[in-house]
């Protein structure tokens, strides 16, 4: 059997990568206008990035990543020698603990500056048990805003995450946004161990992972699937009985932020995140119509420790991560369509061998005035080269045959309206550079 792809990874093939182009595309405009500018930042980190960033209680870190290895530590590996903590590598599970880094690394938010606003695209790696929606090689779109604490910040941050969705084809009934906050280090402590002692009360009621995780993070229990740790969450202490004064007010405030500019959602204060990091707002955006049980199409929150986690000063910082492959079920249950770009807009096919000298350089000159033009390059009747051009979903048809090579002059044949107009060789490329542009 030929070799498949691995299990849980996906190919774009042309139509959904165009679809990629245009999903990334419409994040930089929108979240351009908001001022966020991409950045690039390695797929491999020390695998210790993560494991102080995301926090080892998470299953992320604990049973997800892709780890790697040179070649030559993994010899080393193998024979049980150590080593070097900095070449242990892993893939990246998720993109804000790299964006965190490369901020802290190059000194990105200086004291008294702008805070620094970046955005993100690429594939994200989990080694999940794969499902539809699932994927153990997925691709995101993120943002994070480092070097401001204002809830302003958060309140932006969603409104600009709700519209790319509706941008991109979500019908904003389509979705549901789920609001929490998991307060700071004044007074989630208090939280942790109110939810501690509570689970110490149920534990014979808790699966394995959630009485294992229950000293290093009591909270992780919140986000278990098993049906009788939700049973058992139902009644936890809830963190708004918790909150201090400030992340009380801040959370108002970004409440107050979104009913002012008409966004909805819904408080939910089971909301914990699968990532450890977070402080105060959290969010997540599920899509309703899918019939995916993996119905989270973005997500994300403040996490004003985070920099200083990764060895950076303290830095507050907000941000989010959409999920490219579950947008799409989500569009394909709105019944969304898009319409990939045309491979070809002009196609010059040949009445014989005889004029496939001039069609090439023809192909050529089009080509280099930006038309996207192709010719067949093997030998075909008329017919077949019909065929291909509306294979191509060709837009314009140019026939050559010895009286055009005379002339230096043909046809441009419109193929959905049937329209021609005889055009001089000379001429070509700039009309139908001219009629492309203009879409007709
Ligand atoms: P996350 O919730 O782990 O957050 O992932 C964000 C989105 O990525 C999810 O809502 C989902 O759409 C998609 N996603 C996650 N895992 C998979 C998977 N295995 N297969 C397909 N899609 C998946 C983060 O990654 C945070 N870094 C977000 C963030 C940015 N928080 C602050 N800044």
């Amino acid at each position: 059997m030929s070799i498949q792809l691995p299990t849980g990874t996906k190919d774009l093939l042309p139509d959904e990568a165009a679809f990629w182009d245009h999903f990334t595309d419409t994040a930089k405009r929108v979240f351009g206008c908001y001022g966020y500018q991409p950045v690039v930042t390695p797929l491999i980190e020390q695998t210790n990035l993560f494991v102080r960033g995301i926090g080892t209680a998470t299953d992320v870190v604990s049973k997800e990543m892709f780890t790697a290895v040179s070649g030559e530590n993994l010899k080393k590996l193998v024979a049980g020698e150590g080593i070097d903590e900095k070449d242990r590598l892993s893939l990246r599970p998720e993109g804000t603990a790299g964006v965190v880094r490369a901020v802290v690394q190059h000194n990105l938010v200086q004291q008294g500056s702008a805070p620094v606003k970046l955005m993100y695209a690429g594939p994200m790696f989990r080694a999940e048990r794969p499902q539809k929606g699932r994927l153990r090689q997925f691709n995101q779109v993120g943002i994070e805003c480092l070097g401001a604490e204002e809830p302003s910040i958060d309140a932006e941050g969603i409104i600009m995450l709700m519209r790319f969705y509706e941008e991109i084809g979500i019908p904003r009934e389509s979705m549901v946004l789920l609001l929490n906050s998991m307060g700071c280090e004044n007074c989630r402590p208090a939280y942790r161990d109110a939810v501690h002692a509570y689970l110490e009360q149920h534990v014979d009621e808790l699966c394995d992972d959630c009485r294992r995780r229950m000293d290093i993070n009591p909270l992780r229990a919140f986000d278990c699937k098993k049906e009788g740790c939700i049973r058992v969450m139902e009644s936890a202490p809830r963190i708004t009985d918790y909150l201090c004064d400030d992340c009380k007010a801040h959370h108002q405030a970004v409440k107050g932020y979104l009913d002012a500019a008409g966004i909805a959602y819904v408080e939910d204060y089971k909301l914990v995140r699968g990532l450890d990091y977070y402080t105060r707002t959290v969010f997540e955006v599920q899509a309703t119509d899918s019939a995916s049980a993996q119905s989270a199409i973005g997500g994300g929150g403040r996490y004003d420790k985070l920099a200083e986690e990764v060895g950076g000063k303290p830095t507050p910082g907000f941000g989010f991560a959409l999920g490219f492959e579950r947008c799409v079920i989500a569009l394909e249950a709105a019944g969304a369509t898009f319409t990939p770009p045309r491979a070809c807009e002009v196609f010059v096919a040949c009445v014989s061998d005889d004029e496939r000298p001039t069609a090439f350089s023809l192909v050529q000159s089009l080509r280099a005035h930006g038309v996207k033009t192709d010719m067949s390059h093997q030998k075909r009747s008329l017919k077949s080269q019909f065929k291909l051009a509306n294979k191509l979903n060709a837009r314009y048809v140019v026939t050559l045959g010895p009286d055009e090579v005379a002339a230096s002059a043909a046809t441009l044949r419109n193929m959905d309206t049937h329209e021609e107009e005889s055009v001089a060789f000379a001429d070509m490329p700039a009309r139908a550079a001219e009629l492309v542009a203009a879409g007709e």
